[in-house]
């Protein structure tokens, strides 16, 4: 009775095994949360696809369309891959109930159109891959929403415009990566490029496009490689503009910036603004003067330093007496340390106009040369007197000569012919400690004795 097996429970508890719908579709893998129909010839999405999975690759098949709430049964997704497929466009809600997403690859696709309602909702979406595709237009809003977006690749494309506008400070704070690299745009907004926030310039690659050359151009790039952003120094070549638009003149303006001198760089990086560069070469401990002087005329500015190391200065945060910040402008440093180096820009402000204007010093602080009495030269100095030494002492005993007192090891060798001192340093035993402290004689050969103690043991 006790240990009878009903049937109910059993049913019970098949009841409650994963459903039918949660089977593996025969062309897939399915391994723990990861679903992979890759290659898998699919023209269609399969009509059921676990609920559990995490991971759906479907790269390498023939789809072509995605039809409204297409992964609406998959609540957990995060990454989809659909690389190497057909998708030529993708219909109003394709991603409903797909807000999980964090990663989508739709590299290598046919997709003509990044369409406004594309990836709407999801807003957790990390990656965006959209390489490799025949896009020639992304339309304004696509990216909106879009706050968690690390990482957007748009390269190799024929895409002419992008709204940059729609990237601010605060709409994607994450965004590092906005790869626009092998498209055709020629003629960009660079007055919404230049808005971008810091952190999408510094990851902004715009080489192998078609763009024309011309100083609103040739300054935002100036300005960047002036900032070592990677995006220009490891495509370098890969920069070229176009003269007059003739794609036989192209120009490689990273390494042939002569063309471009006429071009007024400071100002054009954003007028009023005025940045120029310049370098200061200082030896540690030495006191610097950076002077802040920007096209602003006013004698009413005041001042703002962004230091490398101390972070913002101005009149009101200095508590440091190392440094003082002059009604000019001029930021003084009393001793320059290693750690000072770096970029110094200054921030001048005219408030009655609204204007202001930056200056940017590069300071280089060099550790102070090296002295040319080397260790070398006291080694050598050394052995000379303790060669004198040795000989005063072998002639003229009692030793008289002060510098005795401390002689070098490498002179002991020699010291060894002097059989009382043989004797002393292989037989000395405690007993002789007493002695061996009193004879002035021995007392040189200690030095070895104390030094070279771990291998060798007194008797008794
Ligand atoms: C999908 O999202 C809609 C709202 O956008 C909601 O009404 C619906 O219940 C969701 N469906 C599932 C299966 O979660
Ligand atoms: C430059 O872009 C073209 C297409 O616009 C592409 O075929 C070529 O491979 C790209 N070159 C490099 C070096 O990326
Ligand atoms: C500043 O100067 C140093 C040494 O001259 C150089 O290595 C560094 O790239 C410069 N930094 C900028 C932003 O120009
Ligand atoms: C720059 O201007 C000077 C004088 O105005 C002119 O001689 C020179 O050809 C110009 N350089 C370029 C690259 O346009
Ligand atoms: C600068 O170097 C000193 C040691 O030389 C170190 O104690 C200090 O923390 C460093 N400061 C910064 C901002 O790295
Ligand atoms: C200077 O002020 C900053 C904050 O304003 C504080 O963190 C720092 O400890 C102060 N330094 C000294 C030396 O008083
Ligand atoms: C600013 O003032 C300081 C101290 O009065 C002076 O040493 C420095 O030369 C001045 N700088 C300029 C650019 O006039
Ligand atoms: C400098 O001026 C620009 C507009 O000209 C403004 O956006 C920016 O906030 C100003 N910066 C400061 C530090 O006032």
């Amino acid at each position: 009775m006790t240990s009878g097996v009903y049937p109910g429970p059993l049913l019970l508890l098949l009841s409650l095994l994963p459903a039918s719908h949660q089977t593996c579709p025969s062309m897939c893998l399915c391994v723990s949360d990861i679903v992979s129909c890759s290659a898998s010839g699919l023209s269609k999405l399969p009509k059921s696809l676990p609920s559990y999975s995490v991971t759906l690759d479907l790269s390498h098949n023939h789809l072509s369309w995605l039809g409204p709430g297409s992964f609406t049964r998959i609540p957990r997704l995060e990454n989809l891959r659909m690389t190497h497929n057909q998708l030529s466009s993708l219909s109003q809600g394709a991603f409903n109930n797909a807000s999980g997403l964090r990663y989508l690859d739709l590299s290598s696709n046919k997709l003509h159109v990044v369409e406004q309602h594309y990836f709407q909702g999801l807003w957790r979406l990390e990656e965006l891959l959209l390489y490799n595709n025949k896009i020639t237009q992304i339309e304004a809003g696509t990216l909106i929403g879009l706050s968690s977006l690390k990482k957007a690749y748009f390269s190799l494309n024929q895409i002419t415009h992008f709204p940059f506008f729609s990237i601010q400070d605060h709409s994607h704070p994450f965004l590092a990566m906005l790869d626009l690299s092998s498209n055709r745009m020629s003629r960009l907004p660079w007055e919404d490029v230049k808005a971008l926030p810091g952190l999408v310039q510094r990851g902004l690659y715009l080489h192998n496009n078609s763009l024309i050359c011309d100083c609103s151009m040739y300054s935002v790039f100036w300005h960047w490689d002036l900032r070592g952003y990677d995006s220009l120094k490891d495509f370098t070549d890969e920069h070229t503009c176009t003269v007059y638009g003739n794609p036989r003149a192209s120009i490689r303006f990273l390494r042939h910036s002569r063309l471009f001198q006429n071009c007024t760089v400071e100002k054009a990086v954003s007028l009023p603004v005025t940045v120029l560069l310049s370098n200061v070469l200082v030896s540690e401990g030495e006191r610097v003067r950076l002077d802040c002087q920007t096209s602003l005329s006013s004698t009413d500015l005041s001042f703002t330093w962004i230091s490398p190391s101390k972070g913002y200065i101005t009149q009101a945060t200095i508590n440091d007496t190392l440094i003082s910040l002059f009604p000019n402008g001029t930021l003084e440093i009393q001793a320059a340390k290693v750690n000072d180096s770096g970029l110094y820009v200054c921030t001048a402000l005219d408030i009655k106009q609204a204007l202001n204007a930056t200056r940017e010093v590069n300071v280089t602080v060099l550790l102070p040369a090296v002295e040319p009495f080397n260790t070398g030269y006291t080694t050598l100095l050394g052995c000379v007197v303790t060669m004198v030494c040795i000989l005063i002492y072998l002639y003229m005993t009692p030793c008289r000569c002060s510098c005795c007192k401390q002689p070098k090891p490498q002179a002991i060798p020699i010291s060894t012919y002097d059989p009382n001192t043989l004797t002393s340093v292989f037989s000395p035993s405690v007993r002789d400690q007493h002695r061996i402290q009193t004879n002035k004689h021995v007392a040189f050969m200690e030095a070895m004795i104390s030094e070279e103690g771990p291998e060798w043991t007194p008797e008794s």
